[in-house]
């Protein structure tokens, strides 16, 4: 098959890895360094109507998209209304992930479990109710912020302060909810709309520091599987995977692609803490190289309303992500910062995030810049791996957390054989 993946980030670079070991042609834009050398890179105006024009002109047989920001931007209708089988929700359902306010009044309207909350177009209203709630109490921007759109307001100047931001965008609202405690874990489903498989569980880490403190960003970090009792993964397909697809195909709106499903595992059961309608980033660098059934024959398949769940196949075993931020991220993250990648051995992969080539050499061009991930048998294991990948990278300032993992006691295994087995043409 011709594949065209759309985005440029870690969470691309991982679907066209999943793609291209598949032996399909791949196609990417606006694509990265890395997945150069998977795919041939197309340049292109980066709306709707030109993305799907081009996958017309390059007679691709599926389009995957990646970010949600070309979702809300309708790529999957300007696709479709072409005849090209695009993986990914229409604009109007992509609303799940595109306006937080809606999506809770949906979780309500379909009794699917999650926090208590209340949603303001005013600042001023919604000031008001945030000096009336306990502390903490999460603020969340009810458009797309890129991950960064939620603050979990300690005190009382932060939830202002975080209103406060919010409302300096025209037409903005703001979600303010209960904050609720446990594991965190994101449940990934391939759907066409009725049929859906699940992706092995994982754990996102999102401040920037050890410890989970500091401010959010788009993830640090991620161990996969994640270790869900099964009786909670029943009620969290039953009561938040399935009455989510119905919910859906009940007000119209039939959801085909990713369900991202971002939980909370509180004292009273699985809460939905955000959905998102695509692939996590750095989750899909966690779950992809696990993946070892055809991800673009999935995608087609869904597409076309005849996905079969027992076909998604994943390798037992784990994955660890670390990722390597830039200094000053997330306020100012410090582009141009020359990287050196060190060789990698098999089950070690170094999916590129936010880089750039300039006169030749690689450079940091963006927050998150490198998703390390490496593969093995257990996940202490993968951690242990992934770690040492990662302190063999010269990135000058990089950011990265020490302690993924560490949530459910994972503990990074030493490594004993470090580094791959060096290239006999440098011998
Ligand atoms: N890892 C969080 C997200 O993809 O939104």
């Amino acid at each position: 098959m011709r594949v065209l993946v759309i985005g440029g980030g870690g969470r691309e670079h991982a679907i066209v890895d999943a793609c291209a070991r598949h032996g399909h042609e791949v196609l990417c834009t606006p694509g990265n360094p890395g997945i150069a050398a998977l795919a041939r890179i197309l340049s292109s105006p980066q709306d709707a109507e030109s993305l799907a024009e081009l996958a017309v002109q390059e007679g691709v047989d599926v389009v995957i998209v990646g970010p949600e920001a070309y979702l809300a931007a309708g790529v999957v209708d300007a696709c479709t209304a072409r005849g090209v089988p695009a993986f990914g929700p229409t604009r109007a359902a992509s609303r799940l992930e595109g306006d937080k306010a809606w999506s809770k009044a949906f979780m309500t309207r379909h009794g699917i479990p999650t926090a208590q909350h209340r949603a303001f177009g005013d600042l001023a209203e919604a000031l008001a109710h945030a000096a009336t709630c306990s502390l903490p109490t999460v603020i969340k921007d009810a458009g797309l912020r890129a991950g960064k759109g939620v603050t979990i307001a300690h005190t009382s100047a932060e939830a202002q302060a975080a209103l406060e931001d919010i409302f300096t965008q025209p037409g903005a609202s703001a979600v303010i909810e209960d904050f609720m405690t446990g594991q965190e874990v994101t449940v990934l489903a391939l759907t066409d709309g009725v049929r859906y498989a699940l992706t092995p569980p994982s754990q996102d880490h999102k401040t920037i520091f050890d410890g989970d403190v500091g401010p959010m960003t788009g993830g640090m970090g991620v161990i996969c599987p994640f270790p869900l009792p099964a009786e909670q993964l029943a009620v969290i397909q039953s009561e938040i995977i399935e009455r989510t697809l119905a919910g859906m195909r009940a007000e119209g709106l039939p959801y085909t692609g990713v369900l991202y499903a971002g939980l909370m595992l509180t004292p009273s059961g699985p809460r939905v803490v955000e959905f998102n309608a695509r692939f996590g980033d750095p989750e899909a660098e966690a779950v992809l190289p696990l993946l070892e059934s055809d991800l673009a024959q999935h995608a087609l398949d869904a597409v076309r309303g005849t996905l079969h769940p027992e076909t998604v196949q994943f390798r037992a075993g784990a994955s660890a992500v670390i990722i390597l931020a830039a200094p000053g991220y997330p306020a100012e993250p410090q582009k141009d910062i020359p990287i050196t990648l060190p060789p990698t051995a098999a089950g070690e992969i170094i999916y590129h995030a936010g880089t750039a080539e300039k006169e030749g050499r690689l450079v940091s061009n963006g927050g998150r810049v490198l998703a390390v991930t490496a593969t093995a048998d257990t996940l202490n294991a993968a951690l242990g791996r992934a770690y040492a990948l990662a302190d063999r990278i010269e990135f000058a300032g990089a950011q990265r957390r020490r302690d993924i993992g560490a949530r459910i006691g994972a503990v990074p295994s030493p490594v004993s054989t470090p580094g791959p087995v060096p290239d006999p043409a440098s011998l």
